[in-house]
């Protein structure tokens, strides 16, 4: 070989290396990039040997009745009776008007086609609410083997049309209506479905689920039926329909955390309140303050990574739901916030695990950040910009403020003997409040959050309220009781509320005490009844317009993942029906139409086949006999 030969050999294959290392490079570079992607399905596994039957329903006086089978009558299921005789079944209640067929053919899921007039960003979900409608119907079938069993229908089509497919994100003002026509036209059943907005056709797609139930005495082992005619027309009463989860007092899995938001989409509920932090455990990995959950999980294994908090983002998204991450401060924090002084960022929180804990927070551990120390408002913006992030929802920010102990800091700034400016320690409160919120601005790109909730405290009384918190971009959720003032004083200074009122909407109360002293937390059980006839509009006539919408909460001490599910459901279901139709009270009687009742039981049944634990009713004959147990 020639000098020049070897040279442009060498050369080329130099060149192949580096085109072998760069790609490799790509690949192994490209590949943390993959979004963690969650899916939910729940399969009925056994194979429930088909059982002879004992009772059949007769629809009467639009209520269905048990009798003993007799040998020459075609029995009838409890949920074909149900379904067709007198109540909509729907959960919640269609705010327009519905009209539904009395008759239902049989189908299966392979004959489901589903079509789509959506053009943008939103065909892409469209196609994802499909395929959790799809896996919903499917978790219905008590039989795998019911595809041998006969149908009445050769397709069904489900066509789902929206006229923004640019909007993907949930907002206030997005518009969740939708209509949805269901009939049969020839040997097909044709289902239209059209909506403003994704949000709305997703909703439209859980009406449909709705529509469609098992039948066990159909055929030999049970086949799907839907109802034969159908029209619907919806819309939210309120923009923001919202449920809190508490993280940081017991850790809740990824897991549950999905089969809660499985239970919100199959009851329009549409904002997911992590409240992912507290005094007791920072179980959040942030990229930019990783010492935070290093030093205040519960364990390395009780932690949501970056990657997890995303998809569960995500998988919310789906479903119509919006996630908002509080990180609750000046009070709520305490482990995780101990390592300022090590790298000589000094104090970042004060009172931590401090002992008599009554003298210094509402509740064992205790812990506030400093707001002496310049450090604290660095270390948020970088938690802000993290947080802003993970979500990407900027629209909503929740910045806690709930609890502030303002002896703890009197006691920290007599410790530390920092003149004090202040004679009144509220005014320290508050101008934390405002520093705050000025790096949350920055963390955003200048841009301020249009919404900023607080909890309701102090500050947001008078004489504070009016000089820290601005009516026009701070909500308030008022949490006291529905008793207190606090609401319609909020309102008639003007600022927007969300309410969570502790008597009607916290869901943890009523499981006793949990520590020796103090006082018992929050007894007794709000039953869902309670939840359900809360209408402080209608009882307390505040002014519905600056009232924003609902969200219960779940604060965590006496709850961890294996009782979830039970906690919430079917209570949250009662709220969720309060905030989408917000039907009238009987202010006389307070008293519950039968048609609640049996909806609501059939809408629990729903709950348990999507594989969430929920908590029973009633005993089964009340069920199995509607409107007997009045
Ligand atoms: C629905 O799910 C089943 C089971 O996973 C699948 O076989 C079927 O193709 C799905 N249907 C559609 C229309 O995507
Ligand atoms: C579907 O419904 C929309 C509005 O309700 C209507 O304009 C459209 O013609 C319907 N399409 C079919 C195929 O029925
Ligand atoms: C107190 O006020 C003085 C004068 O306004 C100011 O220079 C000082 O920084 C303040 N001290 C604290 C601790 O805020």
């Amino acid at each position: 070989m020639k000098q020049g030969e070897i040279r442009k050999a060498l050369m080329v294959a130099t060149l192949l290396c580096v085109f072998l290392f760069i790609y490799l490079y790509w690949q192994q570079s490209s590949k943390p990039l993959q979004p963690l992607v969650l899916t939910y399905k729940h399969v009925y596994t056994a194979n429930k040997k088909s059982q002879p039957h004992q009772w059949t329903w007769h629809c009467v006086n639009q209520r269905c009745e048990r009798h003993p089978i007799t040998d020459n009558i075609k029995a009838v299921s409890l949920p074909t009776c149900s379904m067709l005789c007198g109540s909509t079944q729907l959960w919640p209640q269609p705010t327009g008007p519905v009209t539904l067929g009395s008759k239902a053919v049989t189908f299966n899921h392979l004959q489901f086609e589903f079509e789509t007039l959506t053009s943008g960003a939103a065909r892409a979900l469209v196609k994802e609410a499909f395929s959790s409608f799809n896996d919903s119907v499917l978790s219905l079938v008590r039989n795998n083997n019911y595809l041998q069993e006969k149908t009445d229908l050769d397709k069904f089509i489900v066509r789902v049309s929206v006229v923004h497919g640019d909007i993907v994100k949930l907002k206030l003002k997005t518009d969740e209506s939708y209509t949805l026509t269901l009939k049969q036209r020839a040997g097909d059943i044709l289902v239209n479905i059209t909506a403003r907005t994704y949000f709305g056709a997703r909703h439209g797609l859980e009406t449909l689920s709705q529509l469609i139930w098992w039948d066990q005495y159909e055929g030999t082992i049970g086949t799907l039926k839907v109802i034969k005619g159908a029209t619907v027309q919806d819309a939210p009463t309120f923009p923001y329909r919202g449920l809190m989860i508490d993280t940081a007092r017991n850790f809740m899995s990824i897991e549950s955390l999905k089969r809660v938001l499985v239970g919100m989409a199959a009851n329009k509920l549409n904002v997911f309140h992590w409240h992912i932090t507290d005094s007791q455990s920072f179980p959040l990995v942030l990229p930019s303050v990783p010492q935070l959950s290093k030093t205040g999980s519960y364990s390395p294994g009780e932690t949501y990574s970056p990657e997890e908090v995303r998809a569960i983002v995500e998988f919310a998204r789906v479903r119509g739901i919006r996630t908002i991450l509080e990180m609750d401060v000046p009070a709520h924090v305490g482990n995780g916030w101990t390592w300022g002084p090590k790298e000589g960022l000094g104090d970042l929180a004060v009172c931590v695990n401090e002992r008599p804990w009554s003298l210094y927070c509402g509740e064992p551990p205790c812990g506030q950040l400093n707001p002496e120390n310049p450090n604290v408002y660095d270390v948020l913006e970088k938690i802000y910009r993290d947080l802003l992030e993970l979500t990407e929802e900027t629209e909503i920010f929740h910045i806690g403020g709930d609890e502030v102990n303002l002896e703890c800091w009197a006691q920290h700034l007599q410790k530390s003997n920092t003149p004090s400016n202040y004679s009144d320690l509220h005014d320290l409160w508050g101008e934390f409040t405002l520093k705050a919120l000025a790096r949350l601005q920055r963390a955003n790109g200048g841009e301020k959050i249009p919404q900023v909730i607080v909890w309701s405290s102090k500050l947001s009384k008078r004489p504070y309220i009016t000089k820290y918190l601005d009516r026009n971009s701070v909500v308030v959720q008022s949490w006291g009781s529905s008793q207190w003032p606090e609401t319609a004083d909020l309102l008639s200074d003007d600022y927007k509320v969300l309410i969570s009122h502790v008597d009607a909407w916290y869901l943890d109360c009523g499981f006793g005490r949990w520590r020796e002293t103090g006082e018992a937390a929050c007894d007794p059980y709000r039953p869902w009844q309670t939840v359900y006839n809360h209408r402080p509009w209608q009882q307390m006539r505040l002014d519905k317009r600056q009232i924003i919408g609902g969200e219960a909460c779940l604060w965590s001490e006496q709850v961890e993942e294996s009782s979830l599910d039970s906690r919430l459901w079917p209570r949250t279901a009662a709220f969720a029906e309060r905030v989408w139709t917000d039907p009238q009270l009987d202010l006389a009687t307070f008293s519950i139409h039968e048609d609640v009742y049996t909806r609501l039981s059939t809408q629990r049944d729903r709950l348990i086949s999507k594989g969430l634990k929920a908590e029973a009713m009633w005993p089964t004959w009340c069920s199995q006999n509607p409107g007997m147990c009045l």
